[in-house]
This record gives structure tokens, sequence and C-alpha cells, in this order.
């Protein structure tokens, strides 16, 4: 082995900067000359590489986002712009390329390895939807985030006697929702994976009003059946009553743009050397992630064939908590 290459790729996470330097940091204690790929699949397709040296991934554990920027790129998603890449890759006598991304890009990833190639992926993503790893990068300081504005919230609403529909991200998932509603102590979550109709969620809200609540905070993850601004127009257009007086507000990209705490400058760090062990053993087609508390690996056939299921006992611990 010669020349390995890594890129990030879909949304960006904090820690990803942390993974990249330990990448390249590890990558030439191996002896490699290690190629940043610039905004992931796309740079990846266009031939978007430099080298990297220890010097450049210099002061970036402590930044948010990703120095090598990332990107959704359609065109990876077809066989011709896999080939693309692959040509780009061989032009460039990359021998191994180390993915950091979520979902889609381990998928993405998984196919480029189904192609020949060698791969090794690096679980990172703040929605934490990605089989493999029970936390990914990014998931902590996100989760910090949504908790402080939360925190926040409270303190307005309270003052006012309000109800606020708190809107996180998680596109398909609800992780960051429930975990946000356990530790900021929300009166209800609503998340794709348990169904709460808005009734109910009206009836939960009214229910605090009556235990003489100065507040209720309900956290809906952005992809649950209806998101907050289509519960609030419907408990405007059904003429719930729920007591409070009703405010919402969206965290949305806030979420991303963290500085990584402690945790996810150490996953991204850990799990960035495991990868490149991986590389170094010839052990490819494969994620790192963290399982019962061990840096581990496991096989991209079993990380796409398997979806993360969310623990429904958490589900009812969060409602038995909002007395
Ligand atoms: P994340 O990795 O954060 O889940 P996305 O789902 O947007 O983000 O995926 C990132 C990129 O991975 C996509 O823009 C695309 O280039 C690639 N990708 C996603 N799904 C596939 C797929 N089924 N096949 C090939 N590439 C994919
Ligand atoms: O995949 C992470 C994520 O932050 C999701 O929670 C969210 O739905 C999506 O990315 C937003 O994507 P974009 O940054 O392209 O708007």
């Amino acid at each position: 082995m010669k020349r390995i290459a890594v890129l990030t790729s879909g949304g960006d996470a904090p820690g990803m900067n942390a993974a990249i330097r330990a990448v390249v940091r590890t990558g030439i204690e191996h002896g490699w000359e290690v190629y940043g790929v610039e905004h992931g699949y796309s740079g990846l397709v266009d031939g978007d590489f430099r080298e990297m040296g220890p010097r450049s991934v210099g002061g970036i554990i402590q930044q948010g986002g990703t120095i090598l920027g990332s990107a959704r790129c359609p065109e990876f998603k077809t066989e011709d712009g896999r080939r693309k890449a692959l040509r780009e890759l061989n032009r460039h006598e990359i021998e191994a390329l180390v993915v950091i991304g979520g979902n889609g890009s381990q998928t993405g990833a998984s196919e480029l390895h189904k192609m020949g190639f060698p791969v090794v992926g690096v679980a990172s993503t703040i929605d934490n939807d990605l089989y493999g790893s029970q936390i990914t990068i990014g998931v902590d300081t996100a989760l910090n985030i949504a908790l402080e504005a939360i925190d926040r919230l409270k303190v307005t609403a309270s003052s006012h006697g309000r109800a606020f529909l708190v809107e996180v991200m998680g596109r398909n998932c609800g992780y960051l929702a429930l975990m946000a509603g356990i530790a900021g102590g929300a009166e209800a979550v609503c998340i794709p994976e348990f169904e709460t109709s808005p009734e109910l969620l009206a009836d939960q809200i009214q229910l605090a009003y009556e235990r003489g609540k100065a507040h209720a905070i309900v956290v809906v993850a952005e992809g649950a059946k209806y998101n907050a601004e289509e519960l609030a127009h419907y408990f405007e257009e059904n003429n719930e009553r729920l007591g409070f007086a009703l405010r919402v507000t969206t965290l949305g990209h806030v979420q991303r743009g963290g500085m990584p705490g402690a945790f996810d400058r150490l996953l991204g760090t850990r799990l960035a050397a495991m990868a490149t062990e991986q590389i170094a053993k010839g052990n490819f087609g494969v994620l790192a992630g963290q399982l019962k508390g061990e840096i581990t690996t496991t096989p991209y056939e079993e990380v796409v064939a398997n979806k993360k299921e969310l623990d429904p006992q958490l589900f009812d611990l969060a409602q038995s908590l909002a007395r």
C-alpha cells in the first residue's frame, strides 16, 4: 500500500475533522501518502484530490464542519457516476479509500466496494441512523446543542405560560428528538418510529396545563409524520384546546454547526484510527463503528441490509417521565 484517500460525505457532523486528522496522521504513520478528496463524492467524480500532510490537519480537531467539504452527489448514485469516480481513483493511483459519513454515504461506499475498490467506512452522522455503530460521530454535540436550546426555550415558555413545539433534525430517525426529549425534560416527543396522533399530543399538552405546569415542551423530529409547523396548523384548524398559548421553534442546521465536544473528538479519532488499521490489515468493505462500548467493524453487507432500531422502552420512559 502506497497511497490512500479520505472524503467526508452527506450531512456534515461535528467530529468529522477529528476523523480526517486521524486518518491523515495514522496513515502517514503506516508509511502511506494520504490524499483528501474535496466535497465528498462530487470531488471523487470530478477528480478534486489534494495531498495532505500532518501540518494540513493541524488546529482542526476543535473545529466543527469538515475542512474537506461535504456534498450530496446524485451522480454517484448512478453506475456511470461511480465508474467516473473509479477512473479518478485509478488516475491518482489511490489504493484504498476512507469514507466518513452516514447511511447514504456508506451505501454509496458499499456500492463502490462491490465494484472492486477497497473501501473502509467511518460512521458519522448527527441522525444516528446507521447500523453498525450504536453512536455515530456528531450525535453527542448535536444533542447538546438541542438541549441548550430546549433549556432556553423552557425559561421563556415558563415566563409566559406557553407551550413550545421544538423541531429537531432527524430525516427518518427520531433518535435526536427522543434523547433531547428525555434529557430536556419534555412533556412529549413526536418521532417517526412511534406515531403519536395530533389529538393525543393536544391531550398531552392540555394535561400538562391541568397539572399546573408553567410550560409544556414537545420535541418533534423533522421526519415525524407531522412536523412542528404541521402540528401547529392542525391544532389551530381543529381548535384544539391546549390550555397554553403555542409557539414553534425549528432548530434546523444550527444543530450541525457546533464545535465538537470531547466525546465526538474521541469517537472521530478512534473510528478513523480503526479504519486505517483495517487498511493495513487488508480488511476492506467494513464500517468502523462503536458497539457495546468497543470500537469495532461491521461488514458492509450487514450495514446496508439492516435498519437501526430505536428502543421502544426509551419512548415509554419519555412518556412516564412527563408527569
Ligand atoms: P448521509 O450519508 O449523511 O446519510 P445522504 O443520504 O445524502 O447523506 O448520502 C450522501 C451521498 O451518498 C449521496 O448524495 C450520494 O452521493 C451517496 N449515496 C446515497 N445513497 C446511495 C446509493 N444508494 N448508492 C450510491 N450512492 C449513494
Ligand atoms: O443527515 C443529517 C441531516 O442533518 C438530517 O437530519 C437532515 O434532514 C438533513 O441532513 C438536512 O440536509 P441538508 O444539509 O442537505 O439540508
